[in-house]
């Protein structure tokens, strides 16, 4: 009972996800040009979003699309949930790769489990989380590069310690770690016709199935043997949602972090007057990651189904087709934002990005993610002095279409 559970890899050790995943999310330098171009002739297109950017098909791309790209009307889709439904658009993708969880659900059932996890992650919880689980993993992970006076801040830090705090809340032996990382990031891509996707995501569900299965036995003190414990009205929640919450964790929890913390980092380093600011004044740190989740918020797009005959912002759009909700077109509408295109920590902020999307399915994480960002900032900004872009590598380079990222970002700094 005791023995630590074991996770097989992949049958094909040859198989990158990293790669596939990038062709995935594609390489596009600059969706902006494009997404400003057909905003300004209206807030509501046919279409699908992925197709305007890459010829790599997914699941959702035989289907009738429509791009909602206006500010006012994505925040319209997102909050009339009783038109706009979740499941019709994720069943074919999330659904298949990470099972039932809360982003497939529609009301009544998606507030029923909602409200359940919510409580695992509100702010007083999270903020214990940042002290006894963040700050141990971002210590060890900055550690290890400090005396160099140099480091690729992507490739030594960011991609490694959101999934590090998952690995040590699900208490992940140190060598499961990397084969974790690779089905975690090789279950989404069934979207595309991998068959790892299937397969990874068998095989995470037989882990976690497992791991509940030890806990509910003997309780600890980590976020799995509470949700596996938990019960509302009774009733504790059942296997197949709480393993598919799980199986969405590592993604919506561990990569959308690591890309919103190294956008933050891209973004302050690029502008040396701004990261002065807040290495200066802490109490910037706040606004600097609100700016970096408005400039190039990790989730470009997310999708909604038309259950009825339906208007946006007074354009039609029929029952059955799938809206592309551009958060990342929104979050640079110059009706909201002025000068959208720059990253300006000093912006007004009287109206709200829509990085975390809103609505009854506004990211569940977002306080978690605020937390990791705000000590992986101080940290960096602490432990590494005077912190520059790296005079002889090219400089970051963030590139996508659906999350985005640059592959590395080089660093200077002085050794202590
Ligand atoms: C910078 C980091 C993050 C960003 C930009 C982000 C973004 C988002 C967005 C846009 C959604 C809504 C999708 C939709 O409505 O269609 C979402 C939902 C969600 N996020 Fe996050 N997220 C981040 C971090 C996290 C973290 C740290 C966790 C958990 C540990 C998390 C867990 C979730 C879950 C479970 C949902 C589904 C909520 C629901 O459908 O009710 N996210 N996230």
């Amino acid at each position: 009972m005791n023995a630590p559970l074991r996770l097989p890899d992949l049958e094909n050790k040859a198989f990158d996800p990293f790669t596939v995943e990038r062709q995935y999310h594609g390489t596009h330098p600059d969706p902006y040009p494009l997404l400003h171009e057909l905003r300004a002739r209206g807030p509501v297109h046919e279409g699908a979003y992925r197709l305007l950017f890459t010829d790599v098909r997914d699941v959702m791309c035989d289907k009738e699309n429509y791009l909602v790209l206006g500010y006012d009307a994505c925040q319209e889709v997102l909050t009339r949930p009783e038109v706009f439904t979740n499941y019709g658009a994720f069943r074919y993708t999330i659904g298949r790769s990470f099972g039932h969880t809360v982003t497939v659900m529609d009301a009544p059932e998606h507030p029923k489990y909602r409200r359940i996890f919510q409580k695992a992650f509100l702010p007083q919880v999270v903020t214990k989380w940042g002290q006894r689980v963040v700050e141990p993993v971002i210590n060890d992970l900055i550690g290890a590069f400090a005396s160099r006076g140099e480091a690729d801040l992507i490739e030594d830090f960011t991609h490694h310690y959101p999934f590090q705090v998952i690995y040590r809340q699900l208490r992940l032996e140190p060598d499961q770690a990397p084969i974790f990382h690779r089905l975690a990031i090789a279950q989404s891509l069934g979207a595309i016709g991998a068959p790892e996707g299937p397969e990874a995501s068998g095989k995470l569900g037989a882990f976690f199935e497992a791991l509940i299965e030890k806990l509910r036995a003997d309780p600890k003190d980590d976020l799995v043997s509470h949700l596996a414990t938990v019960e509302a009205d009774g009733e504790r929640l059942p296997n197949d949602v709480l393993i598919s919450f799980l199986r969405q964790l590592m993604n919506a929890g561990g990569d959308t972090t690591y890309r919103g913390t190294s956008v933050l980092l891209t973004g302050l380093l690029t502008h040396p007057d701004q990261l002065a600011a807040v290495a200066a004044d802490r109490r910037l740190i706040p606004q600097a990651i609100e700016e970096a989740l408005r400039w190039e918020g990790p989730v470009a797009s997310t999708w909604r189904y038309v259950s009825e005959d339906a208007e946006i912002q007074g354009t039609p759009v029929p029952k059955g087709a799938i809206l592309n909700v551009v958060l990342g077109s929104a979050n640079r509408d110059p009706a909201k934002f002025e000068n959208p295109d720059a990253f300006d920590i000093f912006r007004d902020r009287s109206v709200r990005n829509l990085a975390f999307a809103s609505g009854p399915h506004v990211c569940i994480g977002q306080h978690l993610a605020r937390v990791e960002m705000t000590r992986a900032l101080n940290a960096i900004i602490d432990r590494l002095p005077n912190l520059r872009l790296h005079a002889s590598r090219p400089g970051p380079d963030i590139r996508g279409h659906l999350l985005r990222v640059p592959d590395h970002l080089f660093v200077e700094f002085d050794a202590v």
